[in-house]
């Protein structure tokens, strides 16, 4: 088959900070997450003579190549394969997004893995693996607003759509302030946080959040998908500030961000901000806001870049 496998990235409502197990993958908390339809990584596996990772068409070497095989080994054992495989990926997550692509990066890898061997798996279990790479790509397996569900163990953590087609008048305004390498990967800075005394606390939020969440996704209700989106992020970081070392992910201009954002909503402009392991701000916004919100920004900030996105599909498979 050796098609190319299509995913999506996803920003997450209600956020994934903290793992009960590193190697599998396993969350301390469920997630709810937005499929975006700006933002994908096209990959394609093919059985060759030697191990190979592009990325962007250039051969890629350490830490990228590294994470990329230590993955698919842990596939190839898990299905009984053993070749050595040429990876072909094509980002398409401008750094300009300022959106972290391992969550579409992983379910296209998962997809791209099991259209090479021709295995044929139900989303749940695409679900599964594509965790095993990177928790966030759990969710990239759907379109619209997926859960991943905590579970106890790999065959009870996984994501499922809770509306793959939404109706809901939602955009996410990705705002570059800053492009440069952030300091400290998810995976690691989710583990320091562990170390702070709010971080049970947070881990004991999680249920009535999500529930919060659905209810206010079922309703459509834009205000307090956006209050309970803002909260749930604000916590995140507030148990970074407080880790022992504290660790922030914010530069001055994330600051200034959030007062725009503050400013702007009492100004009668309704928009919330949410924020993921790094220094760039995400407006959620409804249509009717969103040219101005872009004015504001535009006015605000020297050299910024905004992208306008909202809800994508799930994994695909494209036609060659
Ligand atoms: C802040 O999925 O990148 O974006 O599982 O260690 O690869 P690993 O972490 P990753 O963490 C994402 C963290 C987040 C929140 C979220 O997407 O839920």
């Amino acid at each position: 088959m050796n098609k190319t496998a299509r995913a999506h990235t996803n920003i997450a409502l209600i956020k994934y900070w903290g793992k009960a197990d590193s190697k599998n993958k396993l969350p301390l908390m469920s997630s709810l997450s937005m499929t975006l339809d700006q933002f994908f990584t096209d990959t394609r596996i093919t059985v060759s003579e030697k191990n190979e990772f592009f990325l962007n068409g250039v051969l890629q070497a350490g830490k990228n190549y590294q994470r990329v095989f230590t993955y698919l080994k842990i596939l190839q054992k898990k299905f009984g394969v053993s070749d050595n495989l040429r990876v072909e990926s094509t980002n398409h997550v401008p750094t300009a997004a300022g959106l972290a692509s391992s969550s579409s990066a992983f379910a296209a890898m998962a997809g791209a893995f099991c259209a090479c061997y021709n295995i044929q798996l139900s989303k749940r279990d695409l679900s599964k693996i594509a965790r095993l790479g990177s928790g966030s790509a759990s969710r990239s397996i759907y379109g619209g607003f997926a859960i991943w569900q905590k579970g106890f163990d790999h065959d009870s953590s996984y994501a499922y759509a809770l509306d793959e087609t939404p109706v809901m008048d939602l955009h996410l305004l990705a705002i570059e302030l800053n492009s440069n390498p952030k300091k400290l990967s998810s995976t690691d800075g989710m583990l320091q946080a562990q170390t702070s005394p709010f971080f049970i606390p947070w881990i004991k939020r999680n249920e009535q959040e999500l529930s919060a969440m659905v209810a206010a996704i079922k309703a459509q209700d834009f205000s307090a998908l956006g209050q309970l989106a803002e909260l749930n992020a604000n916590e995140m970081h507030a148990i970074n500030l407080t880790a022992n070392p504290g660790f922030s992910y914010f530069e001055p201009d994330t600051i200034h961000a959030i007062h725009l954002v503050q400013q702007l909503r009492a100004s009668g402009i309704e928009c919330y901000y949410t924020i993921d392991a790094g220094p760039n701000v995400k407006i959620l916004a409804q249509l009717k806001n969103v040219k101005e919100i872009i004015k504001q920004f535009l006015s605000e900030f020297e050299n910024v870049k905004i992208v306008n996105a909202s809800f994508g599909p799930g994994l695909s498979y494209l036609d060659q």
